[in-house]
């Protein structure tokens, strides 16, 4: 059931564009409208909701973080990101006008189940995104969202994250369209461009060699740090939980801008840090802030593994080494900076001899608080 691969993971990588396409299939009209009818939550309703709160663990609460900047920016609604486990205990704010959106690749984990019964119990409305057709929690929610990643066999989460932030986007772009909003310029691009994702994603799967020799150079590493800014940000977080997971490598991801005001004492000779950059035209100059980033580590002796776009010449002074992604609007990005991250931690575990589909100590679903 490998398909020939040595892995799930290798594989369920390699259905990331597949996954993408399936997520998207469907769910435009003739004239390029959303149309998510399965939502089965009236607009009236829907048009009223004025906070947004994901609740989710682990990679999916990072596809939550990704969509909180896509879907403020589209709707102007307010949202909140909660660790599930944490939603339930701190006395969360939700009534009827409040969605509550799960994310759960098994829809059984038990942590966001409980969320979501609370936040019923408070009277929001919730949505499921899930990739698990009839699990727990989409049958205990107003609505349900597939994603349609397939069976995702690895315990470590990929094209089911990459489904996931379609699905928000999907969803955010809908209530913008819904509530009449006048698409912020970027949110009409993101609807096109969309659909041309699982091709760029399929550029990166063609283009990772270098990711891999990196990974088997890096056998004996003890720490990785990941930076990243704006929608770069969860994905280094996503990239540092998949080299713990998998390669049991002390890892932290950080908001670049968090840099000085503590991590940057981490720094010291050799030390490995990946930077998520931002393409050179996302909006309030970041793409340079982050390039200063990397200037100020590499003085001090980081060693910088950059990812960074198709034409991005402004980092290769700073960086030992560069990944490139094609091109994309800033919101799409995550979708491929992601991947070579999966693969860095895939064939670091690999290079260990370690269990890449079974990692320690884990389980596929959580099913227990
Ligand atoms: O099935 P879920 O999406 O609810 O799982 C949530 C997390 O347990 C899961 O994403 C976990 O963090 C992964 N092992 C990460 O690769």
């Amino acid at each position: 059931e490998k398909g020939g691969y040595e892995w799930f993971m290798a594989k369920e990588i390699q259905e990331q564009p597949q996954a993408v396409a399936d997520t998207l299939l469907g769910r435009t009209g003739e004239s390029g409208e959303l149309v998510l009818d399965e939502l089965r939550i009236s607009e009236a309703q829907l048009r009223n909701v004025d906070r947004i709160t994901f609740v989710a663990c682990g990679t999916a609460a990072y596809a939550g973080m990704v969509a909180k900047y896509a879907i403020e920016r589209w709707t102007r609604i307010p949202v909140e990101v909660a660790l599930a486990h944490e939603f339930r205990y701190c006395d969360p704010i939700a009534d009827e006008r409040t969605l509550v959106v799960s994310i759960s690749q098994s829809g059984e984990t038990m942590d966001t189940l409980m969320a979501v019964k609370h936040a019923r119990d408070l009277g929001a409305l919730t949505v499921s995104i899930c990739n698990t057709h009839g699990a727990t929690i989409p049958r205990e929610s107003d609505a349900v969202l597939y994603t349609h990643a397939g069976p995702e066999v690895a315990v470590a989460s990929t094209k089911g994250f990459l489904a996931q932030i379609t699905a928000c986007y999907l969803l955010g772009l809908y209530l913008a369209q819904l509530r009449g909003e006048s698409y912020a310029d970027d949110a009409r691009v993101v609807l096109g461009e969309l659909q041309e994702m699982p091709d760029r994603i399929t550029e990166v799967l063609d283009r990772l060699d270098r990711v891999r020799e990196i990974a088997h150079f890096m056998a004996d590493t003890r720490s990785v740090l990941f930076l990243g800014r704006h929608v770069g940000f969860p994905i280094a977080l996503e990239g540092a939980l998949k080299l713990k997971e998998l390669a049991y490598i002390h890892a932290e991801g950080f908001a670049a801008g968090e840099l000085k005001h503590g991590p940057i004492a981490l720094i010291e000779p050799g030390q490995p840090v990946f930077i998520v950059v931002p393409g050179p035209d996302t909006p309030h100059g970041l793409h340079g802030k982050v390039v200063s980033n990397i200037q100020e580590i590499r003085a001090r002796g980081a060693r910088t593994i950059v990812i960074a776009q198709d034409g991005d010449t402004a980092v290769e002074p700073f960086a030992d080494e560069v990944i490139r992604v094609p091109r994309t609007s800033p919101m799409l990005q995550p979708l491929l900076t992601a991947v070579p991250l999966q693969v860095f931690a895939m064939e670091l575990a690999n290079a260990k001899g370690l269990d890449v589909d079974q990692p320690r100590n884990l389980a596929k679903s959580v099913t227990v608080e």
